[in-house]
């Protein structure tokens, strides 16, 4: 049983992996100022769960030292790169200085705890081609891609400071049920219950969809690893991707078979120019094969299965897209 502190614990990400350390027994504590998230993502769970509503960018010394916690998941961020366009002061306040934070706090600890924090694919300088870990060069095209970059090298010096294990997960594109941002999948999901014509962004961009119950899965074994027998004083660094991208296309095909019976070209998205992102990149795909040597970690959840399961419950509580 682990002590486990969970910033943006009541978010899409953090809400499944709180339900994931319920299950495996672990004692949780969630850190979230409900900007996004919900104490309603837990379901069942609610009541299991202790949340202190607060920003992250406030001391949480107090927080960290009364609860002494063996792993620390450190998700709460602006996570929705048109939100961190528009507000690009609040994206590094909360994503830079609120990593800042929890890394202060955890210095302050009894003993060592290990962190995990949920980086980005969008560190990566754009290619075709699978992003490997070690091999391929950062390169953000965006103010979130840069935060995510920044909270990288804190977390880093960090491990290297304090000789604590620090695990680093590239989270690529996240799906399932409970989304609380207007990614793709969720919009789509939910303008087609609604039954009208479906406006989108760009559909030909290619995304590596990995499901939410598998990236908590990753998670909880990076934490592990990290709380184990690899050196101290570095921060492993691995992909969270499946390893396979589809376009937007692809996902309203894949979707339109499983959900409704009919044929593809009975939804026929129309390009929503106010949807389109001033940079995009072609392809972001993950290779995974650092997860799976080090954590013995891969996806179990194909496209359709997940897909199946966003379409029961695109998005959580008190969330509506359109
Ligand atoms: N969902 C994805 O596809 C994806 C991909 C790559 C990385 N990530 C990263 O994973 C993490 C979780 O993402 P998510 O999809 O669950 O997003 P989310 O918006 O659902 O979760 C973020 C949570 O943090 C909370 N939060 C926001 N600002 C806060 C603050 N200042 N203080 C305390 N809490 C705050 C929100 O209320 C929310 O519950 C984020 O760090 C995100 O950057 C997600």
């Amino acid at each position: 049983m682990m002590r486990c502190l969970v910033t943006g614990g009541c978010g899409f990400v953090g809400s499944a992996l709180v339900r994931r350390l319920l299950a495996e027994s672990c004692e949780v504590l969630v850190v979230d100022d409900l900007s996004r998230g919900s104490r309603e993502n837990f379901g069942a769970d609610r009541d299991l769960v202790r949340v202190i509503e607060q920003d992250v960018t406030d001391g949480l010394d107090r927080v960290f030292s009364s609860f002494q916690p063996q792993a620390v998941f450190h998700l709460a961020a602006l996570h929705f790169i048109p939100d961190c366009d528009a507000d690009p002061a609040r994206c590094l306040r909360v994503n830079v200085d609120g990593t800042r934070s929890v890394l202060q706090a955890a210095a302050g600890l009894r003993s060592p705890a290990s962190l995990v924090l949920a980086s980005s694919a969008a560190v990566y300088a754009p290619a075709d081609g699978p992003h490997r870990e070690q091999e391929d060069s950062l390169g953000p095209v965006d103010v979130y891609g840069y935060s995510k970059r920044w909270t990288e090298e804190l977390a880093a010096g960090f491990a290297a400071r304090t000789g604590t294990g620090v695990g680093i997960a590239r989270l690529f594109n996240v799906f399932g049920p409970g989304e609380t941002n207007a990614h793709f999948i969720p919009s789509l999901i939910c303008q087609m219950k609604a039954g009208e014509s479906v406006r989108l962004g760009n559909l030909s961009t290619r995304r590596d969809y990995v499901f939410v119950d598998d990236v908590a899965d990753a998670l909880l074994r990076l934490a592990r690893h990290c709380g184990g027998d690899f050196v101290p004083g570095q921060a492993v660094t691995v992909n969270v991707g499946s390893g396979r991208a589809y376009s937007g296309h692809d996902v309203v095909e894949a979707l339109t078979r499983s959900m409704t019976g009919t044929e593809p070209a009975a939804v026929a998205p129309v390009v929503d120019p106010s949807r389109l992102r001033p940079v995009d990149r072609p392809t972001l795909l993950a290779d995974p094969t650092l997860a799976q040597k080090l954590l013995d970690w891969a996806p179990r959840t194909s496209l359709a299965d997940g897909l199946r399961a966003a379409w029961d419950r695109p998005v959580g509580a008190g969330v509506t897209l359109t």
